[in-house]
């Protein structure tokens, strides 16, 4: 979901600013011009280092933390004058803060406790809400008679019962294991399609971000880097940072010495060339050229008519699903390409400090144009 139509922005932040004093002197920039909008039904996540401001927008997003300028709005309503228990927000947190003496049950139930929810209706609704989140017939459990993932689902149960139209996640699935890590991923995905709500997710965890969003937001040093889908934000990063933080990435930087037919010849400042595609750039550019491993393929026949890099093969590991090989360049630096088990014919025979020739098609070399600042 990609669309500029206002009317569509469930939830509109703009310019938002804030800067805290930190006690050891001086001022933090948490948040610096960041806008945003996130659309009904839209799962967006906010992916960036530690520190880079994720956990503070959420903050101002909820209303724990008020922005020195900018403006949030949701639904249409600007929030400035909204406490944060008259916003139409829940969040879910990374230690799952669940209440460990009460019963599983009446930790879902206890915002419709407070609300004074009838008896009938709240009992409904803690039944339906456990059964949302996969956790039917265990009420009368306590926290510390569930498992960390059933822990995060009761926080989960809890987060959504009260109909929220807007869910706040801040690393929910940290502290879970890979596996359940993964499953997690997947079950939140599609419980937010059945809630049909707006979904702001925070992690600094690529794979996460590339599995769940339909936009990510790239973030570093309080700014928006890039907004996009998982696959602009991968295969067409605006800045070596985007780049660097989503996928393995391999970048040159290179001036373009030469354009014809279509391609452009680059020349990298170690004195490489590669050639990518033309159309976004004129001779004499710098340019910061992208490689990922799974674009470069070794070819155990004759010569093709692709490009290729040639580099002296360090080592080949099979890590299941495929071969990674990593070489050296004659430039000093070090590539790594990533072969398919299914290619493996390509793979069979080699050995350590034999030349290779990686080929390539020249439009899978990303070209990024401007070393923007990060
Ligand atoms: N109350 C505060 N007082 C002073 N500095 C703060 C405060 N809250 C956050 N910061 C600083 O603001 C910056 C952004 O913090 P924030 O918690 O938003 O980062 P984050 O992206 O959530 O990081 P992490 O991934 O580690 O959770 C950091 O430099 C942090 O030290
Ligand atoms: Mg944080």
């Amino acid at each position: 979901m990609t669309t500029n139509d206002p009317s569509s922005h469930f939830v509109d932040i703009r310019q938002a600013t804030k800067c805290f004093t930190a006690p050891e002197g001086g001022m933090i920039t948490a948040l610096d011009g960041v806008s945003l909008n996130v659309g009904a039904n839209e799962f967006v996540t906010l992916l960036g280092p530690s520190g880079c401001g994720k956990t503070t927008l959420l903050r101002a997003i909820s209303g724990f933390e008020e922005l020195d300028v900018g403006e949030i709005f949701i639904d249409g309503q600007p929030m400035a004058d909204n406490p944060p228990h008259r916003r139409p927000v829940n969040t879910v947190f990374q230690n799952y803060a669940l209440f460990p003496h009460l019963s599983v049950g009446d930790n879902v139930g206890y915002s419709l406790d407070v609300a004074h929810v009838a008896k009938k209706e709240r009992n409904a609704r803690v039944v339906n809400t456990l059964d949302l989140v996969g956790l039917s017939g265990l009420e009368r459990r306590k926290p510390s008679q569930l498992s960390g993932g059933q822990q995060q689902r009761v926080a989960l149960a809890r987060a959504v019962i009260n109909q929220p139209k807007l869910l706040l996640l801040d690393e929910p699935l940290s502290a879970l294991d890979r596996k359940l890590r993964q499953a997690m991923q997947l079950e939140l995905k599609t419980l937010q399609n059945e809630l049909g709500i707006s979904f702001v997710f925070v992690t600094h965890d690529q794979e996460e971000a590339l599995t769940m969003s339909d936009r990510i937001v790239v973030m570093n040093g309080g700014r928006i880097q890039q907004i996009g889908t998982p696959t602009e934000i991968y295969d067409r990063p605006d800045n070596t940072f985007v780049a660097n933080i989503v996928g393995e990435s391999k970048l040159f930087e290179a001036a373009v010495v030469e354009i014809a037919n279509g391609l452009a010849r680059v020349k990298t400042d170690t004195g490489m060339y590669l050639t990518v595609e033309s159309d976004r750039v004129r001779h004499g550019d710098k340019v910061t050229v992208l490689i990922r491993p799974e674009h470069l393929q070794i070819q155990s026949g004759g010569p093709t008519e692709r490009p290729s890099i040639s580099g002296t093969l360090q080592q080949s590991v099979f890590v299941g699903t495929d071969f990674q090989l990593i070489a050296n360049l004659p430039d000093g630096g070090v590539l790594k390409a990533v072969i398919r088990d299914s290619a493996r014919d390509a793979v069979v025979g080699l050995a350590s400090g034999m030349e290779l020739s990686f080929q390539y098609l020249p439009s899978s070399m990303h070209v990024i144009l401007s070393k923007s600042p990060v």
